[in-house]
């Protein structure tokens, strides 16, 4: 039967696949921008009649009611693997849960919990082309092993996607049901680089070679790099989320991709989140692929890129080089999501480096961010065996291979200097490093 036909025959209404959900049921679901808007929030008018349903979540984009209302307790309960503030809001109520994880095997991680039993998969995709294929579009972080994994396969079609090349594509006969449901993207701003920001920036640009593949993160620091990165030459990109950033190196002709000793020619991600500016230069763009997070991810393909550099944030770094980027102490902030994945896979590569890159300082300056001890509970991202390189505004720490010895004296020249002469005091009360010791390193 054509495509477009079985397309038809699939589709039904939003409330009508809702009502297809059970009690003690699990849903896994599109993360982020392919998070399925109407189905999710059409949840919530099935409270009800369910009962124990596990929503399987990362990175939600929008605070639905099946997660943010108390009436909800016993209804749904949300396992998540990268919260964000209506995760840190409702956490204390106790209806979500933390799953720590690194992204390339977080779909493999769950499928092996649950004996590879899913029951349902709501994902979001391109209406059909005139094959008969959908393209998931904005991510493949977990999408296509859970699609394949679960019982039941329902997808919202928006014609608002663009249309993405790389392992994207799906045959309509692969999927259940197909519900319709044309609403505006969601977009994440990038914000304005402070001044503690553009430091850093300049900071690791010049840590960048021409011919280098870089992976980026998100927020005001990896905004500031590209701006110092205007005369480096043949760029690349691999990495785990493509931002508005990376559209202007590559319209500025500094990423090319020339260089690149794996999928030369081409940007390689997992997902998108960015502007309207970024899901129009992806829509039917050959030079990009959007490809699995359980390969882009894994190290050691990571690796196979010739001097990779990831940069990535955090909240604190302690003198042992523990890196904390997804906690406050024990207050659950975000995740690890693929900041291991890329530290790691950029010191494998040849030439590589990892770069954590903080503001040395937070709250308005009032508490250091390079820390003798992370906070109690604080989750560790990256352990001190696997870091490598941490970038404040005061310059660059190099840590990969160093005792603690040095890395106390590399971190404490990177420290906002109000507070170098009490990490130095603690490291010694503490005894991770001994006074004697700090005043010979200090010679
Ligand atoms: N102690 C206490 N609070 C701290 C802190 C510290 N040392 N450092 C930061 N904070 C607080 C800030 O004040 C802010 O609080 P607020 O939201 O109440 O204002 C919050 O933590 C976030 O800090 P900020 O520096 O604005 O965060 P960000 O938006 O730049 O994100 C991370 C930084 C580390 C949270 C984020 O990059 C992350 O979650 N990383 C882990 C995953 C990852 O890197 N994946 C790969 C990237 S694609």
């Amino acid at each position: 039967m054509d495509g477009i036909k079985q397309y038809k025959e699939k589709l039904i209404s939003i409330p009508e696949a809702v009502a297809m959900v059970q009690s003690n049921q699990t849903i896994g679901m599109g993360l982020a921008g392919s998070e399925p808007v109407g189905l999710l929030t059409e949840l919530a008018n099935h409270r009800d009649r369910l009962e124990n349903v596990t929503l399987w979540t990362c990175l939600p984009m929008r605070a639905y009611d099946i997660f943010m209302h108390p009436e909800m307790e016993g209804h749904f309960f949300n396992e998540n693997w990268f919260y964000t503030g209506a995760d840190r809001k409702v956490h204390p109520e106790g209806r979500v849960s933390y799953i720590p994880n690194n992204l390339h095997c977080a779909a493999t991680d769950k499928l092996f919990a649950t004996k590879n039993q899913l029951n349902i998969f709501w994902g979001t995709a391109t209406p059909p082309d005139h094959r008969g294929f959908v393209s998931l579009s904005l991510g493949l972080i977990v999408e296509k092993e859970l699609l394949q994994a679960a019982d039941l396969v329902i997808l919202e079609i928006n014609e608002n996607l663009p249309w993405t090349y790389g392992d994207t594509q799906v045959h309509v006969s692969e999927i259940n049901y197909f519900v319709e449901n044309h609403v505006p993207l969601v977009e994440l701003p990038s914000t304005p680089s402070s001044e503690a920001e553009q430091k850093i920036g300049g900071y690791i640009a010049n840590l960048i070679e021409d011919g280098a593949t870089l992976q980026l993160g998100i927020g005001g620091i990896p905004n500031a790099i590209t701006s110092f990165l205007t005369d480096r030459k043949d760029l690349g990109i691999h990495t785990e989320m493509l931002v508005d950033g990376m559209v202007d190196l590559y319209e500025a002709g500094i990423v090319t991709n020339r260089r690149k000793t794996l999928y030369p020619g081409k940007m390689v991600a997992t997902f998108a989140l960015g502007t309207q500016k970024l899901y129009d230069f992806i829509d039917r763009n050959v030079s990009v692929e959007l490809l699995r997070g359980s390969y882009v991810n894994d190290p050691y393909v990571i690796a196979k890129n010739y001097k990779m550099v990831s940069v990535n944030t955090a909240i604190q770094v302690d003198i042992l080089g523990q890196v904390c980027s997804q906690s406050i102490g024990t207050r659950q902030f975000s995740g690890t999501g693929g900041q291991l994945d890329t530290h790691r896979g950029a010191q494998l590569s040849e030439g590589g480096r990892g770069i954590i890159a903080l503001r040395s300082t937070a709250k308005k300056g009032t508490i250091s961010t390079i820390v003798p001890t992370l906070a109690p509970g604080a989750g560790v991202t990256v352990p001190s065996q696997d870091v490598d390189t941490i970038v404040t505004e005061y310059g660059v720490a190099e840590l990969r291979g160093r005792c603690v010895r040095d890395r106390l004296e590399a971190l404490v020249r990177i420290a906002h200097p109000n507070f170098r002469d009490w990490i130095r005091e603690e490291a010694h009360q503490l005894n991770i490093v001994p006074n004697d010791i700090i005043f010979k390193a200090g010679k």
